[in-house]
């Protein structure tokens, strides 16, 4: 089987509020799209990939993509329609049991060690999974007032993180059943889980933030500095 990747980057970037898509935003001197493409790369150098983006998009370089095998596919009105736009893209060249891995843009600290590790967890596994941390903070529920209704207990939850990968015809079904039904799919494990599958938690590090605020920007540029530090060390 195949390896695909998938990688939303049609977004508008409406809570970063800058003046372009935030994959467009310089992060250490280069575009975030160009970052999270690097390290997906370095990682998986023979998959194919591709690029979802905005068919208005005027920001967008090919110089930025290294994979020799890659196509775009015009992006939707909300991530899950960008993501089927690829899945179609795809289509004519993906089997059944292709494993399709969908990574946000917004995610440039995604690590090759966790991406190998995910690819490596999922080879075997007839269903998927996921890239997730376990939650460190207490989590608070509100009583609708804006005070504490509850304090609701940690055990057993996780930040769901991409890469998310999946079998193309699983995650193809499971993403138009969700569509049809009107279920509210944030991402493809949830998809996958509304038609009775259970995705496999693969435990990534805490880092992999997706860049959504301004203030992420930092963040991201201190963490890829730390990685590099801890890479070359
Ligand atoms: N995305 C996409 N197509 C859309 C919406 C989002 O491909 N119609 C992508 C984004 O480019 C991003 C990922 O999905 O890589 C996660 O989305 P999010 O963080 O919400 O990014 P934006 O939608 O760009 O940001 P915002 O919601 O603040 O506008
Ligand atoms: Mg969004």
């Amino acid at each position: 089987a195949r390896l695909w990747l998938v990688v939303p980057a049609a977004g508008q970037g409406r809570r970063m509020g800058a003046d372009r898509p935030k994959q467009y935003l310089p992060l250490g001197g280069r575009p975030v799209l160009a970052r999270t493409l690097e390290r997906l790369f370095a990682a998986l150098p023979t998959s194919r990939l591709c690029l979802c983006l905005d068919p208005e998009d005027s920001y967008f370089d090919s110089s930025w993509v290294p994979f020799a095998d890659w196509r775009r596919a015009p992006g939707g009105g909300e991530r899950v329609d960008s993501v089927i736009a690829a899945l179609a893209a795809i289509a004519p060249d993906a089997a059944d049991d292709d494993l399709v891995l969908v990574h946000d843009v917004a995610r440039p600290c995604v690590t090759v060690d966790d991406l190998v590790r995910l690819v490596a967890a999922l080879a075997e596994d007839p269903v998927g999974g996921l890239l997730a941390a376990p939650v460190a903070d207490t989590m608070k529920r509100d009583d609708g007032t804006g005070r504490v209704g509850a304090t609701e207990s940690r055990e057993g939850l996780w930040h769901a993180l991409t890469p998310q990968g999946f079998r193309f015809g699983l995650l193809r079904r499971a993403l138009h059943e969700a569509l049809s039904r009107g279920v509210r799919v944030t991402d493809e494990a949830s998809a996958v889980e509304a038609v009775g599958q259970s995705p496999r938690l693969v435990a990534g590090r805490r880092d992999n933030l997706k860049i959504t605020h301004p203030e992420d920007l930092a963040l991201a540029e201190l963490v890829l500095f730390a990685q590099q530090q801890a890479v070359q060390a």
